[in-house]
């Protein structure tokens, strides 16, 4: 693996399927399972249409128990009996919303979906709103909403078919915080530097330009005061102007300079500092970031009041450990800057004037561990080697050097600071350009904030929704082991950063979940959210090897903003 153990842009030749192959590979030892649910159209009993939250909450019945799920519950019911579509005590609480409410089927829709997420032409359907209501309370990990996600039986859509449209079943109403919204922003006291290649910032899989328009405007095109410098190594003009374009275009404050394909990689990461400190608008900032094309800000007004406690005028290199201690034993004790390191100026200055005495040839094979000449070693030690500065740790960042499947940290309820290595290849997949888009209607505080439905449902607000058909009894202040270390897995490796992590839930038949692939702001403000469940993952079966669900799932989350 060279040193592409924690430094994404390193693994160009690694960039491979290998991951997706295995994951086909399981998928098709997978299929053959019992079909655990009859065949059963949508009922169409209810053909009339609420047309909004407030009326739906009117309009509800009481209905008898929903019918089986199918996914290995002990029962034939959702959960609570009887009168389980009724709102919660606290109904007069809820927020008067009017934004319409629509629970027809949208076949061209649903078609889209079926092909975009390689689904069966039946599967099961389930749409649920959820009404947010922003109240002077904390974040909580998760919030126990005491109303159940499943109303009706669940809805088998075949794509070929039409179908009447239902009443939406009563919001579920979710208690957040007034945490700021993406749009308001303020990053002027930041500037970044990325270094990365043409070819990884135009292939659609590792483009990053969704990603920054997060965290670097507001969203709607224009900049949020944080400037970029985007280094490409030894683009051609055209390519320079091409990405320049590009990132304006969506609103990005940046330049684009070419790095020197002579220098070693990581002689070309600790460049960054004295690039950053050098530009006309690096003095004016505060904090100088280098990180890498794959790190990525969720929440920038806590990240900048988080930086706020520390007083930028000293000295101070601010990032965090790898989760992993092999990697500390292994490359040392520094900032992993997968996940962000931040310089205040008085150390950019310092590793500005030392920059020719900190990459000669001697310093650049100090920092080779083995693994190649790791960046930020060689930070660390121009830092170190010409000052008394030492690190302050930011413990919310994230440099994620996990493998596999990554759902045990982000349904953690965690609020992380960063995020870092969600591309594929070596490392797991995950969306949080698409994750974060909620935060668009309830703040930055609700991105994979917990709601825990009375029937067992837990909405990590932007990951996933999952189920536990045997009810939830084990501890979800605890991150499932979903995950493991690079190779070398002691069994302990996270424990320092992540406590020891509850046994995993995968191949038990006690969870199920469906998976955020896509989201969207609305014209309204409302924000929809779509859940993909395959029934050939490897994860959902039976201890004995059955599949829990033998049909493909979609769940679509639609946010209402507060009234
Ligand atoms: C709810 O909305 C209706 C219609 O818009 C309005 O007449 C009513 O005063 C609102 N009630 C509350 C509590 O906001
Ligand atoms: C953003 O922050 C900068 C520096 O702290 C400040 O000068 C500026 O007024 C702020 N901009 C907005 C729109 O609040
Ligand atoms: C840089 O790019 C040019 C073509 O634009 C190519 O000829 C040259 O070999 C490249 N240098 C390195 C070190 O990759």
């Amino acid at each position: 693996m060279g040193a592409t153990i924690h430094r994404s842009h390193r693994c160009l030749s690694m960039r491979n399927t290998f991951t997706r192959a295995a994951i086909l590979t399981v998928i098709m030892l997978a299929i053959g399972g019992i079909f655990l649910q009859s065949d059963m159209d949508v009922q169409s009993a209810l053909a009339r249409t609420a047309s909004s939250a407030r009326e739906a909450i009117l309009l509800q019945k009481p209905m008898s128990a929903s019918e089986s799920l199918g996914w290995g519950g002990p029962g034939t019911t959702s959960g609570n009996q009887g009168g389980s579509s009724f709102m919660a005590e606290g109904t007069a609480a809820i927020s008067n919303s009017s934004h319409t409410m629509t629970c027809d089927y949208d076949m061209e829709k649903l078609r889209k979906w079926q092909q975009q997420f390689h689904l069966e032409e039946t599967f099961e359907y389930t749409k649920r709103y959820v009404q947010v209501a922003r109240r002077d309370i904390p974040r909580k990990s998760v919030t126990e909403l005491g109303q159940d996600f499943l109303i009706d039986a669940v809805k088998v859509v075949d794509v070929n078919k039409q179908y009447h449209p239902e009443a939406c079943p009563a919001p579920l109403v979710a208690p957040v915080s007034k945490s700021s919204l993406p749009s308001t922003a303020n990053a002027s006291d930041f500037i970044f530097g990325v270094s990365t290649t043409y070819q990884r910032f135009t292939d659609p899989r590792t483009s990053p330009i969704n990603e920054w328009s997060y965290w670097l405007t507001d969203g709607k095109g224009h900049s949020n005061g944080g400037k970029l410098v985007l280094l490409l190594l030894n683009a051609t003009d055209d390519e320079l102007g091409d990405a320049g374009n590009q990132l304006t275009n969506v609103g990005i404050d940046v330049d684009v300079y070419r790095s020197d394909p002579n220098l070693v990689m990581a002689v070309r990461y600790l460049a960054l500092v004295p690039t950053l400190y050098q530009h006309p608008a690096g003095s004016s900032r505060k904090w100088l970031v280098i990180c890498d094309d794959d790190t990525f800000f969720p929440s920038f007004h806590a990240l900048a009041d988080r930086l706020a406690e520390y007083s930028y005028e000293r000295p101070m290199y601010v990032g965090t450990f790898s989760e992993d201690v092999n990697n500390i034993q292994r490359h040392g004790s520094q900032a992993f800057g997968g996940a962000g390191v931040f310089l205040s100026v008085p150390v950019a200055k310092i590793v500005s004037e030392k920059y020719d005495s900190c990459r000669t040839e001697e310093k650049i094979l100090e920092s080779n561990t083995g693994w190649g000449p790791q960046g930020d070693i060689i930070l660390r030690k121009c830092i170190y080697e010409n000052s008394e500065v030492k690190l302050t740790l930011l413990h919310d960042l994230w440099q994620l050097d996990l493998f596999g499947d990554p759902s045990g940290f982000y349904e953690s309820g965690i609020k992380p600071l960063s995020l870092h290595h969600y591309r594929g290849g070596i490392w797991h997949v995950a969306h949080p350009w698409h994750y974060t888009k909620v935060a668009h209607v309830c703040g930055e505080d609700c991105t994979l904030q917990r709601f825990q439905t009375a029937d067992d449902f837990v909405i990590a607000n932007g990951f996933s929704v999952a189920y536990y058909p045997r009810g939830i009894d084990f501890d979800l202040g605890q991150f499932e082991a979903t995950f493991h270390p690079a190779p070398e897995d002691r069994g302990w490796n996270l424990d320092y950063k992540l406590g020891p992590q509850r046994a995993s839930l995968h191949k038990t038949g006690r969870k199920i979940s469906w998976d955020l692939q896509e989201a969207a702001v609305n014209a309204d403000g409302s924000v929809t959210q779509v859940y993909v469940r395959r029934h050939d993952d490897w994860r959902w079966t039976n201890p004995d090897g059955t599949p829990m669900n033998s049909r493909d799932g979609i769940i679509e989350l639609v946010w209402l903003p507060d009234a």
